[in-house]
């Protein structure tokens, strides 16, 4: 029963932000849904203080081993999510963490109070995928700029703050270290790796209405090995490491690297039951330990 900044969780497998309907999911399976419920704790996907449309289509691209994804976070905003989500999630079997963005310290300052007030919100996760409107630059490639938000936003709240990190920065692990000594309680990483595709027979030309977009899947895996191993050997916060997980062999690889918990993505849009899957992966190779070492 992993421990993850105080609260006790049936598994290692939770679902990666965005990748995961749960209020679509209970709609198709009712109270089922509750009795297998694939994740041991329940990420939302990423909420703006303002409501967002998100990018123009098209939207996905299927790549080798992955998906390229320019959704562009579409949400109803705090408001729209405190009236008509956060009511659903909360009667999910297991926590919830509320994953946030903004892009000034005043966004996600009202992000972090309002959602620290409610307990049905576990935990909150700040995206840091985000352009910072004082520097141009995403708030989670400049350790400074988001150490100085961190620490502005972090007295706001007890509720747990985990920072999801990018993995378009050239250091993550010193972005980590930053955000642990500004006070996060966790981190969590990688988020998608800046990717594009063209149009096939349009010379030049771009697929994604957003020109570019975000890459995930098994072809990010060993980069996320990578990262996950960097930031678990410069931190002593629990880290979360996801990435191109399909198995409980996956799964164990990032344990391994230093991982806490593990998430499941884009593997949930083929199967929805995967973290379900995955976690019994997990815990029948932890059972068959002495072929593997410690879970
Ligand atoms: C379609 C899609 C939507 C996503 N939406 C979000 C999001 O709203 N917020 C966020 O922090 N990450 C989002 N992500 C990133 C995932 O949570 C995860 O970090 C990334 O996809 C790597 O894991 P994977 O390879 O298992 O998918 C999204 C990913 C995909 C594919």
């Amino acid at each position: 029963m992993p421990d993850f900044c105080g609260l006790e969780l049936a598994h290692p497998i939770v679902n990666g932000s965005g990748t995961f309907d749960a209020i679509a999911a209970r709609r198709a399976f009712g109270d089922e849904l509750d009795a297998a419920f694939p994740f041991s704790a329940f990420v939302s996907k990423t909420i703006t203080l303002a409501p967002r449309e998100g990018n123009p289509p098209p939207r996905l691209w299927e790549a080798a081993g992955g998906l390229l994804n320019s959704i562009g976070l579409p949400n109803k905003g705090l408001e729209g999510y405190l009236a008509e989500d956060l009511p659903e999630l909360a009667r999910l079997p297991v926590p919830l963490i509320t994953n946030v963005m903004g892009s000034t310290v005043e966004e996600v300052a009202a992000l972090v109070e309002a959602l620290g007030e409610r307990e049905e919100v576990a935990a909150i996760e700040l995206n840091v995928s985000c352009p910072n409107v004082r520097t141009g630059l995403d708030l989670g490639a400049d350790a400074a700029e988001l150490g100085r938000v961190l620490r502005a936003v972090r007295p706001l709240t007890a509720t747990p703050l985990i920072v999801k990190l990018t993995p378009n920065t050239a250091d993550v692990a010193s972005v980590a270290a930053a955000a642990e000594e500004a006070g996060a309680d966790a981190v969590s990483l990688i988020n998608t790796l800046r990717g594009m595709a063209m149009q096939p027979g349009r010379a030049g030309r771009p697929w994604l209405g957003a020109r570019t977009g975000g890459l995930s899947g098994p072809a990010v895996r060993h980069v996320a090995l990578a990262q996950v191993a960097a930031v678990a050997s410069r931190v002593a916060v629990p880290v979360v490491g996801m990435g191109g997980v399909t198995s409980g062999r996956d799964a164990l690889e990032l344990l391994h690297a230093g991982a806490t918990l593990v998430a499941v993505g884009t593997e949930s849009f083929r199967d929805p039951a995967a973290g379900r899957r995955i976690s019994g992966e997990l815990s029948e190779l932890a059972a068959n330990r002495p072929f593997v070492s410690e879970v």
